[in-house]
């Protein structure tokens, strides 16, 4: 689903790095990696024979062992250097606010990972010091005109309150943003989810999807019957999903958020 953006996303690095003998890239939240070696193969396609240091935070250690697998058995990147930091933006934040160690960025990328975190004004903030003259940050997250806005707003409230996880779009961002008086361009990228197995009696995958959409454990059964009457109304609702050839196809459109240094 990622991957169609990548076409477009090749102007966020046209201008990274200039004249530069090594580029510096950092990636938060970069789990097992398959993002962040496409966005590598286009900066390397920018920049030919640059040397790149790519340095990863994310906070679990079995994704940073499927990333470092990936490495392994990818072509073309002898000119890379890798680093895995094992732990949350946060934790990575207050690791260099107490070194005092503040090196510059030529490109910083969150990949659907904002939703994970506490105070997000303050890891904008933060981040967005750490670039470079003339870097970028890259953040992606589900749209505020996506399905996930629509189900978040009228159903956040009755949902299970997960600690852990935020109910988070480009809309709430870009306010932010705003409000920091920090810079960004933002583009949509509209994309679907298959969720029709929904809607199929007694279908597992249907099952697993629902609880993802809801964030909730064995939605099915442990909702209540008219909250989940209403849900399962809504998501086949255009203001949702898009009926198309008998599929439902909920909306899953994505914002690409570039902000500038
Ligand atoms: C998602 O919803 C938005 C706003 O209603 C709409 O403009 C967009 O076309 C929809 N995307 C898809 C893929 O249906
Ligand atoms: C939900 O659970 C009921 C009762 O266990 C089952 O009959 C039904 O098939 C399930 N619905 C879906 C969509 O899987």
């Amino acid at each position: 689903m990622l991957a169609v953006g990548f076409s477009c996303m090749a102007f966020v690095m046209l201008r990274i790095g200039d004249r530069k003998s090594e580029i510096k890239i950092l990636s938060i939240g970069g789990g097992a990696g398959e993002i962040d070696l496409q966005i590598l193969s286009k900066v390397q396609i920018q920049h030919p024979g640059i040397h790149i240091n790519n340095e990863v935070v994310e906070p679990s250690a079995e994704q940073i062992a499927k990333y470092k697998e990936l490495v392994a058995k990818t072509s073309n990147l002898e000119n890379i250097k890798f680093a895995w930091h094992k732990e949350t933006s946060s934790e990575y934040q207050n690791r260099i606010m107490e070194k005092k160690e503040f090196q510059k960025w030529d490109f910083i990328h969150m990949i659907q990972m904002l939703y994970y975190v506490k105070d997000i004004p303050a890891t904008l903030k933060f981040f967005h010091s750490l670039l470079a003259t003339n870097a970028k940050m890259l953040i992606i997250l589900v749209s505020g005109i996506s399905g996930w806005n629509k189900l978040w707003k009228k159903y956040g409230s009755r949902l299970p309150q997960d600690d852990l996880c935020q109910y988070v779009t480009s809309s709430d961002l870009t306010q932010m943003l705003d409000k920091l008086g920090i810079k960004y361009e933002c583009y949509d990228l509209l994309s679907t989810m298959d969720i029709s197995d929904c809607f199929i009696d007694g279908n597992e995958n249907g099952e697993l999807l629902c609880d993802f959409l809801t964030e909730t454990c064995n939605f099915n059964t442990t909702a209540p019957p008219d909250l989940k009457a209403e849900i399962m109304k809504d998501l086949q609702e255009s203001e949702f999903s898009l009926k198309k050839e008998g599929k439902v196809l909920f909306n899953n459109s994505l914002s690409f958020i570039v902000v500038e240094a």
